[in-house]
């Protein structure tokens, strides 16, 4: 008995004429021939596809579940071992949603458990999670001014151990909608912090403005990581930046902190990257973070595939700087 014995036996019954099949005349003229071939081709499929649909009875199939918050595993850790942290620097395109996505990305990988709230209108670290924001049926907007449970929303592993809380355009009007509302600056940090033992981080991405968005990431957040572009007019702004940080400081969140200064966009080869990254550190010390985030293009197209750096282009340099900063980042505590 060989291994393909029983395969062999299967074709040949196959082959074998079923018995209430009339025999064949001895001689056919060719087209009769044919079509009688293929009135046998027809028969042997019509068996195959009765064979194949009675096999697919049985099966039911079960309808997807709706990922919710609701399903996912609880986490606990100690309350206060939870830090959050905003990714800020009112300069638009200097790294901040590109940061926070793959430092959240990188830190999940790591084991930690990690939210990324979407603060800004334009989505950027939603849509480049892969999440399509037209089909959501709710974002950070409807919990800043519809008192909307920010678990809700949430959209639970979007990638390991990272969860997302999403942003749509609908975030544009919260600018001027929470103008006229009580306790204006507070709403972030109250929905926030109501997850505050449930994750190890809260990233939250920052809008390129200083407005009221920024101002409940100031008032939400522990800390701050500033993502500074090595270019010309690197520090345009910062010193605004830092005056608002006071301003928050003193009257709403007096343990604020900076938590870094992350290098961005990093080309080497070029005096001025050295020199910008040279300046940052003779003015910030040790607040920079000794890693430094190249330039490089997977880094710019990792987004439209929805998907992080680290799973995009898992041995390129981005994911290497991304990983070693998220290393950094629990380090630094
Ligand atoms: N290290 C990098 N190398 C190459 N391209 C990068 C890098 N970091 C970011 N980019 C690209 O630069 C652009 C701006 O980056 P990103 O969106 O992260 O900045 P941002 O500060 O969030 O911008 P905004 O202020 O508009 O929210 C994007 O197209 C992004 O893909
Ligand atoms: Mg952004």
């Amino acid at each position: 008995m060989g291994l393909f014995d029983g395969l062999r036996r299967d074709r040949n019954a196959e082959q074998t004429p079923a018995p209430s099949t009339p025999a064949a005349p001895a001689e056919k003229p060719a087209d009769v021939e044919s079509s009688a071939v293929s009135e046998d081709l027809a028969a042997m499929n019509a068996k195959v596809v009765e064979r194949e649909v009675k096999k697919q009875e049985p099966a039911e199939i079960e309808p997807t579940p709706v990922k919710s918050y609701k399903d996912k595993k609880p986490v606990t850790h100690v309350v206060g071992t939870t830090k959050i942290i905003a990714i800020i620097n009112q300069k638009g395109g200097v790294g901040k949603s590109t940061t926070a996505i793959n430092l959240s990305a990188a830190l999940g990988e790591l084991g930690k458990q990690v939210l990324l709230v979407d603060l800004d209108p334009q989505g950027n670290s939603t849509s480049g999670l892969g999440i399509e924001k037209s089909e959501l049926p709710g974002c950070i907007y409807n919990v800043l001014l519809e008192e909307t449970n920010i678990e809700e929303i949430i959209i639970p592993d979007v990638c390991e151990g990272l969860d997302l809380a999403p942003a749509t355009i609908n975030l544009a009007g919260a600018e001027v909608e929470l103008v006229s509302e009580m306790a204006r600056e507070n709403r972030l940090k109250e929905a926030v912090g109501s997850m505050r033992g449930r994750y190890d981080y809260v990233f939250i991405d920052c809008p390129p403005s200083l407005g009221l968005l920024t101002v409940n990431s100031l008032v939400a957040a522990d800390k701050l990581i500033i993502p500074i572009q090595t270019e010309f007019y690197a520090l345009e702004g910062v010193t605004k930046l830092l005056e608002s940080m006071k301003r928050v400081k003193t009257r709403l969140n007096p343990m604020l902190d900076i938590f870094g200064i992350l290098l961005t966009m990093y080309d080497g080869r070029t005096t001025l990257s050295r020199q910008v990254a040279a300046e940052v550190r003779n003015y910030f010390g040790r607040q920079v973070f000794e890693t430094i985030i190249p330039r490089t293009v997977k880094l710019s197209e990792a987004p439209s595939y929805g998907i992080p750096i680290t799973q995009y282009d898992p041995v390129g340099k981005g994911a290497i700087a991304y990983k070693e900063l998220a290393k950094e980042v629990v380090q630094r505590g």
